[in-house]
């Protein structure tokens, strides 16, 4: 059984002073909940301070993005260490990283392995653009993120690879793909994917979280199916009600 995973992607919003009390409000609730992982991905700004206030919370924490180097002249960038003293997850490969930073599978590729290099565990993001879906492209343009963006690396434990599922189109615009056929395209294109690359016990075992437009009254419909096994949530993890209100439908 792989546990289910709530990720609050935080993209560049809330000061330190706003995630403090966002944070305050989720610590209080989250214990009610059983059976569910709870991560939270904040601006870098304001992870040393989370990082001291979850210290006994099972809410755990992650980074928006690491650089592919592991330190020196790379102005304004961040090292997978430098994320791992405050992280054990990682965003990568999100569509707007590729679409407005120039991100492709190859650089997610050295970056995931720099991720895996300091112990973090990858959240990748794949997902297809509404052209690629119109024109009957989605299976291989997520097959193709997954190979080149996993390419090389060796993974022996599932635990430590997080797949999210994000049709570009689905991304804040209030429009989500159906529970169907999410649930279709995991278990004819990802698991099939991942099972090329490290086996089908293992990509059993790697969890596959949908993002896109993801709120507490669709929350349900995509936990009912058994191959969605959690949400990557943008807009509605800004929220604590919004954010718990998604949580509880794990339960
Ligand atoms: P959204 O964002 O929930 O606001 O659509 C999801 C994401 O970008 O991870």
């Amino acid at each position: 059984m792989r546990t289910p995973i709530i990720a609050g992607n935080w993209k560049m919003n809330k000061t330190e002073a706003e995630a403090l009390s966002l944070v305050r409000v989720l610590m209080q609730w989250v214990r009610s909940y059983s059976d569910v992982e709870v991560l939270i991905c904040p601006p870098f700004t304001s992870l040393s301070t989370l990082y001291k206030l979850l210290v006994s919370s099972p809410i755990q924490l992650g980074a928006q993005n690491i650089s592919d180097q592991p330190f020196g002249a790379f102005t304004g960038e961040i090292s997978g260490a430098m994320a791992a003293e405050f992280c054990t997850h990682v965003i990568l490969g999100h569509s707007e990283r590729r679409a407005y930073y120039g991100e492709d599978n190859a650089l997610i590729n050295r970056k995931l392995q720099a991720a895996i290099n300091a112990g973090l565990i990858p959240v990748l993001c794949v997902g297809e653009e509404l052209a690629e879906r119109d024109a009957g492209n989605a299976a291989s343009v997520i097959n193709h993120q997954i190979q080149e963006g996993l390419s090389g690396i060796h993974l022996g434990d599932p635990a430590k690879m997080i797949i999210a599922y994000e049709p570009v189109w689905a991304i804040g615009t209030g429009r989500s793909a159906s529970p169907d056929e999410i649930s279709d395209l995991i278990a004819n294109v990802i698991r099939p994917s991942l099972s090329s690359l490290w086996g089908e016990k293992i990509s059993q075992g790697i969890r596959v979280l949908y993002g896109g437009s993801v709120n507490s009254e669709n929350a349900g419909g995509f936990f009912n199916t058994a191959e969605i096994d959690g949400a990557l949530v943008g807009g509605a993890s800004l929220t604590a009600e919004k954010f718990l209100g998604i949580i509880e439908k794990t339960q």
